[in-house]
């Protein structure tokens, strides 16, 4: 049975393999899921036990502790959480550190497998989940791992108007699918980023989503074949071409952000768009329109394009077929399913040569 203090030593080395860390984290489901009693299952038969929020999907506490196994994003995601919790400790010496964890999910997985780590009264924990069983596997995992010393507290709530009576000094919140859709990532954010102890830390600190023109079947093809992209090159290399920055999402920024949406002639509320122009090149053909995610966790811990499953890239099915000098406002939309919507605007520009060719 593994213990807290092997699981973290794995998760945290910098040195161990790929093979190591699932292998760990792999050991940490089985415990939780024997104790919780919650199977990870990201099947069809998860999705019914999702909460539809007016703000987006919270997914099942199945599917929740399905996200484990998305490799990549709990290792980084748990790195920088303990890189957060050390920076917190020297920005507030006097100590404990208070930590909201929104979003926790049935086995608290960002967290848990770092409290071994502290002595009870480092931190004070509060976990806030909208699925009660979830909260209530957490309970049994808190004793199981005999963590009943440490100040933690469950609510059950929605993160996008929870109010935390004092000012955390870290939050973590992981609500997200890959470019931000479905889940209510943007709007947890924005409601508690400004509950934020002024010098405290947000994780994740960034989300960019950036539209794109890529060749998506040659890339995801060397993903397959295990080779590394670098984004930079292929841009380099006009295998990929930047269009725009669909959206930065920046704690600090994101509830000015909410306050300036509008609705759309559907009623929607929606971000302010961008506006965005097709460009001029002889093989746009050869591509196709991606939105490309990337998360900054806590400084360089970091998931970029492919890693994982949050940050696989989305295809825009509704600019294609591409057309050069095509004219259209990107805007994100808010509401139960949050999304990037796309819209022709008028005024499309006849006159370029398609023929020229866009520079990288
Ligand atoms: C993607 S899962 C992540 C679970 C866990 N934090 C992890 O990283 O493995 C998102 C979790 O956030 C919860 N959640 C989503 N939206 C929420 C909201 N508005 N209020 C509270 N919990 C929410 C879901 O119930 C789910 O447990």
């Amino acid at each position: 049975m593994i213990g807290l203090k092997q699981l973290s030593d794995t998760l945290l080395n910098e040195a161990s393999s790929l093979a190591q860390l699932r292998d760990a984290l792999n050991a940490f489901t089985q415990r939780c899921s024997d104790v919780g009693g919650i199977l990870p299952d990201r099947s069809f038969n998860a999705w019914a036990g999702d909460a539809l929020l007016k703000n987006g999907v919270a997914i099942s506490p199945a599917a929740a502790a399905h996200c484990v196994n998305d490799t990549q994003r709990s290792v980084v995601f748990i790195r920088a959480v303990y890189a957060a919790i050390k920076a917190a400790q020297a920005r507030f010496a006097q100590g404990p550190v208070e930590i909201l964890y929104a979003g926790c999910g049935p086995f608290a997985t960002l967290l848990l497998p770092l409290l071994g780590r502290f002595e009870a009264g480092e931190l004070t924990v509060h976990l806030l989940d909208i699925h009660q069983r979830s909260l209530d596997s957490v309970g049994l995992l808190i004793n199981d791992f005999g963590l009943q010393a440490h100040h933690i507290s469950c609510t059950q709530g929605d993160a996008c108007d929870y109010q935390h009576p004092n000012h955390p000094h870290v939050i973590i919140a992981e609500t997200m699918q890959k470019s931000l859709e479905q889940e209510p990532q943007f709007a947890v954010t924005a409601n508690l980023a400004p509950q934020l102890h002024p010098q405290g830390i947000f994780i994740p600190q960034q989300v960019e989503v950036d539209l794109c023109l890529a060749r998506l079947n040659e890339e995801r093809a060397a993903v397959k074949r295990g080779d590394t992209l670098d984004s930079d090159a292929l841009i380099a290399d006009g295998k990929r071409h930047r269009l725009a920055t669909a959206l930065c999402l920046i704690p600090e920024q994101a509830a000015t952000l909410q306050q300036q949406a509008s609705r759309n002639s559907a009623g929607l509320l929606e971000l302010n768009p961008i506006h965005v122009t097709m460009p001029v090149t002889a093989d746009l053909t050869d591509f196709d329109p991606v939105l490309f995610t990337r998360v900054q966790a806590f400084e360089q811990h970091q998931l970029i394009d492919y890693e994982s499953e949050i940050t696989l890239p989305l295809r825009c099915t509704e600019l294609t077929p591409l057309r050069a000098g095509e004219h259209f406002k990107l805007s994100f939309q808010l509401g139960n399913y949050p999304k990037f919507a796309i819209t022709p605007v008028d005024g499309g520009d006849d006159s370029v040569d398609s023929r020229a060719p866009l520079t990288p």
